[in-house]
């Protein structure tokens, strides 16, 4: 019978010698299981006399302790080097680009709310934004809506559950908000754009509970009506990219603007498709006015100092027009085929320079 320094050495080689857990667990077996020369010794310590057994047990069952930890040790560290060979091998560098090439495309409405930005950015507009989920103070009161005024019945508004104090909040059901939220930020002189997600409860061909508007705004000592009128024609023939975009202003209604005219662009309808500033019909694009003196108020500015222009429009609306997307819907069905149709190149950013719908 191998003696305890003999068995001590081999299962410690053995043990070290170990290339997997498989490997480790056979040189358990082989030196600490049922059949091992180290159990063979243990049982001889039954008939030995109590002396020699004092001096026997405590080395057989040293080495025993020495061999379990030695095991123990060697598990761990075969463990953790399976762990880091398999985060060698299933690493990922996410800096790599996709392979195939992309698949996912720029939204309509987020491709021409880009190209809205960089036409009102060249001409010196900022863009401003405000929450979707606004207060009834901002969304109707401080634009010239009085309580229980009819006006308020103009937009189907969504209304949330009253919080604890009974303050009701609303999905905004325009941009004009934000006017108020500016002018309470920023001094004038005020050129502000403001895109944003807009909410009715409307549901039809051409009306989605939740829209796209973009919203003007100017004021200054001296801003005038014919800026503009100005600032809107250049505006169209940017965007629809055609060198004339004849516009006809009606006069209309909004509480906040007065005087308030509607603006019609001229287009002809007789092809399949519409086409901007060409034809004899008249297409309504968008509400605007002079700020009316009550919202300058509202926002803190006197209106015998300052006066001021907005406007606002709806930004699906002209997606449609230019990108001849018949049916408003389908903007939010979520349809890969149609995105893949009508959705732009995600590093196709639109700017002046090199043309906007390139
Ligand atoms: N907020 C108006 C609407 O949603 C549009 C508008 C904005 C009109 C600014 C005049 C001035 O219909």
């Amino acid at each position: 019978m191998p003696g305890i320094k003999d068995i001590q050495k081999s299962a410690l080689t053995a043990i070290a010698a170990a290339a997997n857990e498989a490997e480790l667990e056979a040189a358990r077996v082989e030196f600490l299981g049922k059949k091992s020369a180290l159990s063979e010794l243990m049982k001889t310590l039954g008939k030995m006399s109590p002396e020699e057994r004092q001096e026997k047990g405590p080395l057989y069952n040293g080495l025993r302790a020495e061999l379990t930890e030695a095991i123990a040790a060697k598990k761990a560290e075969l463990h953790e080097a399976a762990l880091n060979a398999r985060l060698a091998e299933e690493k990922i560098d996410v800096t790599l680009p996709p392979r195939p090439m992309p698949q996912g495309t720029i939204h309509p409405i987020t491709h021409v709310t880009d190209e809205i930005v960089a036409i009102f950015a060249d001409m010196g507009f900022a863009v401003a934004e405000g929450p979707d989920i606004e207060s009834d103070y901002y969304n109707f009161t401080a634009l010239n809506f009085p309580e229980g005024h009819p006006a308020r019945e103009m937009h189907d508004t969504f209304y949330m559950v009253p919080d604890e104090k009974g303050e009701r909040k609303v999905l905004r059901t325009h941009t004009s908000p934000v006017q108020i939220r500016t002018m309470e930020k920023q001094k004038p002189p005020l050129r502000v754009i403001i895109p944003g997600r807009t909410y009715r409860c409307d549901s039809d061909q051409t009306h989605t509970p939740m829209f796209h508007q973009l919203e003007g705004l100017a004021v200054d000592k001296t801003t005038t009506l014919g800026e503009l009128k100005w600032v809107l024609a250049e505006f169209c023939k940017a965007f629809f990219e055609v060198p004339e975009a004849p516009m006809r202003f009606r006069p209309s209604y909004f509480p906040f603007t007065e005087p308030s005219m509607e603006v019609d662009i001229l287009c002809d309808r007789s092809g399949g498709n519409v086409k901007i500033g060409e034809g004899e019909d008249w297409m309504e694009i968008l509400g605007c006015g002079m700020v009316h003196p009550n919202v300058l108020k509202f926002g803190g500015l006197d209106p015998d100092d300052y006066q001021g222009w907005a406007f606002g429009m709806g930004i699906d609306r002209l997606a449609m027009l230019k990108y001849g997307i018949p049916d408003l819907r389908d903007f939010f069905a979520a349809d890969l085929r149609w995105l893949k149709h009508y959705g732009f190149a995600a590093l196709d950013m639109p700017n002046l320079a090199t043309g906007l719908s390139r």
